[in-house]
């Protein structure tokens, strides 16, 4: 096995048993964080870089990003970040087990502002259900996005599905998360004067 097998990101769930044994996955038992929709991977790269004692797990639907992530973490030789190329909603609901993150990121999901499009937002009830499933009990989930609207509608529903409890005092959101690493999309929304919203949410089960 030469070294750039030994640390390769890109995890191709076809080769692998489901629900994944994330213990195996990294050989270790450490902490598993999860970003929903990961972009190019800046966010997670330099998480697992600054984390070495945390697993990272990423799950991105474009191919092109997908594979720009893992050129970048290979070029950068991250031991503890894996990038799977596939659909959040069908990931969350088949290719974990139960109580396999500690924490879960949801940054900057596309808004689908359009009325006929919204039934396309992640941030829906069934997904919202097979995250809560694949989380530990008490584990954090974060929200960023500068879309207020989708920010409302993303707080609405997690009141009426109450799977998750706010953390944060109302309006259930902050416009600064101090220590945050930046995403790609959020250093550009920052650069362009928008708001970002930040909302976090404890698993309740
Ligand atoms: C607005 S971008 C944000 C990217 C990155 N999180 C950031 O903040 O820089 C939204 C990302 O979510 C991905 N995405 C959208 N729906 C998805 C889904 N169902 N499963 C996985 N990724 C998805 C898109 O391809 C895109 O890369």
């Amino acid at each position: 096995m030469d070294n750039s097998e030994i640390i390769n990101p890109a995890l191709d769930i076809s080769l692998l048993i489901l629900p994944l044994d994330l213990k195996s996955v990294f050989g270790n038992g450490n902490d598993c964080l999860l970003e929903i929709g990961f972009g190019d991977g800046d966010f997670l790269i330099e998480n697992a870089l600054g984390s070495p004692e945390k697993n990272y797990i990423g799950i991105e639907i474009k191919k092109r990003r997908f594979n720009k992530a893992v050129k970048r973490a290979k070029r950068q030789r991250v031991m503890n970040v894996k990038f799977i190329h596939m659909d959040a909603d069908i990931a969350a609901g088949e290719i974990f087990r139960p109580d396999s993150f500690s924490t879960a990121y949801i940054n900057f999901p596309d808004p689908w502002p359009k009325d006929r499009h919204i039934k396309h937002r992640i941030i829906n009830r069934g997904f919202l259900k097979k995250l809560s499933g694949i989380m530990k009990g008490g584990a954090d989930l974060e929200i960023a996005s500068d879309h207020r609207e989708y920010v409302i509608n993303a707080l609405y529903t997690m009141r009426k599905i109450n799977l998750f409890e706010s953390v944060l005092p109302e309006p259930g959101y902050m416009l600064h998360m101090p220590g945050r690493t930046e995403t790609t999309y959020e250093k550009e929304f920052r650069a362009e004067g928008r708001e970002i919203h930040y909302m976090r949410f404890k698993n309740m089960k």
